[in-house]
Parts: C-alpha cells; structure tokens; sequence
C-alpha cells in the first residue's frame, strides 16, 4: 500500500498525525490518493450531516479597514477601493429579503471599521435576533477585546468567525502589518470559544511564502483549538495591494485541505468558499465532493457587491441573492447533495 494511503488511513483513525507525517501527506499527495481522502471525508461527513448542505447569508456592511493585510483588497492603503458602509435599516433589510429567501443563518461581515463601535454592533445584534428569532447570526468583524465579543454575545450573536491565516508567527509578519501579531489572534480565538460562541478560524491556501509546514502547522492548530467552523480558500491576488504578482493559491491543494480537515474534525461546518468558487467553475461542487458542507451566498445589495472585492474576479457580484441561491441548489444536486434552509448548527457527538 502507498505510504499516503497508509498516512490517510492513519489521519482517519488517529484525527492528527505529527507534523512530519502531514507534511508528507502534502507534499506527496496524487490525483489516486485524493480520490481516496475524499470518499472518506465524504463518509465521514455524510454520517454526521447526511447529504445536507447549509447556506448562510453572507452580508458584507462595510469594506472600511484601519488594517492594512498585504494579501487583502480593501486593506486601508488600497486606494482604488470604493469605501461604502451599510446603515442598521440597510442590514435589516438584507435579512429581510434573506429570511424570505430561507436563510437562517445571517453573516455579518466588515473591515475593522470604528464606525461600527460596540454599541452599534449590539444594537444590530438585537434587532435582528428580535425580528428573526429562528436566526443564528454570525459575526466577522475583526480582532476585538474580550469583553466587546462578551458584549455581542451577551445581544444575542451566535457564532463569530476570525481566519488565523496562518499558526506561523515568521508568516503571520509577512502577510500583516507589524501592528498585527498572531498571538493576539489566537488570543482572540480562545476567548470567543470561551465565551460560547460556535467558533472559526481559517486561512488562506497558497498565500505568498506558505511552506508545506506551515500548513501542517494550520492542521496541528485546528486541531488544538478544536474550533466549530474552519474557513479555507485559495489565495487569490488582488491588483490594489503589495501581493498583486504573487501566484494564486491551487484548486488541488485546497481540496486535499477540506479533506484533511474533515477527518481532523469530523463535525466541523466546513464552507466551500466563494473564492474557491472563483478559481474553477466548479470549485465549490469539487469542495463538497472533498468534504465541506457548507456554502455561504451573498445577501448584500446589489450595489455595493462590486466594492467588496477582497481578491480579484470574485464571483456572483452580478448576481441577485435569489439568483445564486437558485444557482447553488441545481450546483448542489449536480453532484449530489442538497442545499438547505436549516439553521445548521454544530452538531456535538452524544
Ligand atoms: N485571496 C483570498 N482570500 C482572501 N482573504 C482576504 N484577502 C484574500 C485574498 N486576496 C480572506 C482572508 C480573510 C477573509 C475574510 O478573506 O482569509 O480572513
Ligand atoms: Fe451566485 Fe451561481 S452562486 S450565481
């Protein structure tokens, strides 16, 4: 048997593997070996979700930023970035229109814009939980102190997801300003987790002068921090920012990524993300197929949609929330599986 086969075997068994041994499964893996990773991340998945395929409203309120991420389109120093921030009534609608549309989970995502102060936040929070009170909300707004996160929670905000980018500190500073430092993310982490909230982390596939270890040291993190949701997609350069020639992040890598990650943690709500989406026409039927359940459509309006370009050539900013939600089903069922309206929640081994 090929020493891969052997090491998935093992991952499959074991849920981690030293970091040696993943990164053997990196850099070895084949065509043949990920076909066998993602029918047991299928399995895996499909015992504990079924064939079921969650959907979350993604909402993106502002791309103000006062952080400036090498790899990001609208870190501040992107000039060509069209700055616009959605008002309380804007975001209400959206779930409005979302509600209507089945979703029952809303996303709330933005730069790290003080605009937004805690209190704002909270009151969104609140009304939305008040007017959809079958809603899981979600936020992703950054690095925050303890006790903002305890204040959104205490409204009512469900989960909170914040990518790591990467559990390499000498990496970490090559990505972000030195402002930024991975040990207040991880900070960050651990208190959302213990808050209560449903918890992700995340990064970037391919991301300029990612090693082979240090995806492995991703894998070893998430399986440390033992997180709900885990967000990965492939890098892709964006044209305003410091990365704008580095190479784009690879479908195949990504994949071998969700699958490893699904037998990591087998519960895990694992997105097929729309930059994933961006790189291959059917990058997130491939996702599924390699173990997420996830996907996450856009309920921003129409209008702001081409402003939020975090990475070039995103896709769906054309496109109607009922149009993609339409689009997604049949996507879904080409390969399978069925996109549903349920909350989706992290489901705990009894
Ligand atoms: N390519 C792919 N993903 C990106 N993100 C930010 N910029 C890019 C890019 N150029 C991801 C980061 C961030 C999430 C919201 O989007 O991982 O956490
Ligand atoms: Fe948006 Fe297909 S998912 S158009």
């Amino acid at each position: 048997m090929s020493r891969i086969i052997e090491l998935i075997d093992k991952l499959e068994r074991e849920h981690i593997l030293p970091k040696s041994e993943l990164v053997e499964i990196i850099s070895g893996h084949t065509p043949e070996t990920d076909e066998y990773l993602f029918e047991k991340a299928r399995a895996v998945r499909e015992k504990i979700y079924g064939k079921d395929v969650y959907m979350r409203g993604l909402v993106e309120f502002t791309n103000y930023c006062k952080n400036d991420c090498l790899y990001c389109g609208i870190r501040r120093s992107a000039k060509g970035a069209e700055r616009y921030r959605l008002t309380e009534e804007q975001i209400l609608e959206c779930c409005e229109t979302g509600h209507e549309l089945g979703f029952r989970t809303f996303v709330l995502q933005g730069g790290e814009d003080v605009f937004y102060t805690d209190d704002k936040i909270v009151s969104i929070v609140t009304k939305i939980k008040e007017k959809f009170p079958d809603c899981a909300v979600t936020l992703s707004i950054g690095e925050k102190s303890r006790e903002s996160y305890e204040k959104f929670r205490n409204a009512g905000a469900d989960r909170y997801l914040l990518r790591h980018e990467t559990a390499n500190s000498e990496h970490y500073s090559k990505l972000h300003p030195k402002e930024l430092s991975l040990e207040n993310r991880m900070r960050c982490l651990a208190d959302l987790k213990e808050l209560g909230f449903q918890t992700g982390c995340g990064f970037m596939v391919g991301s300029p002068y990612q090693t082979a270890e240090n995806l492995a040291e991703d894998l070893l993190y998430i399986y440390d921090l033992k997180p709900h949701m885990v967000g990965i997609g492939p890098f892709v350069p964006h044209h305003d920012t410091p990365f704008a020639e580095e190479k784009q992040g690879s479908l195949e890598t990504t994949l071998l990524l969700l699958g490893m990650i699904r037998l990591i943690l087998p519960n895990v709500l694992l997105p097929a993300t729309t930059a994933l989406g961006t790189i291959h026409p059917k990058g997130r039927e491939m996702g599924i197929l390699a173990g997420a359940n996830v996907v996450m459509p856009n309920l921003s309006p129409k209008d702001v949609r081409k402003k939020y370009l975090l990475y070039d050539n995103k896709i769906c900013t054309g496109d109607e929330a009922a149009e993609c939600i339409a689009c997604l089903g049949r996507r879904m069922e080409s390969v399978g599986y069925k996109l549903v309206s349920a909350r989706g929640d992290f489901i705990v081994d009894s």
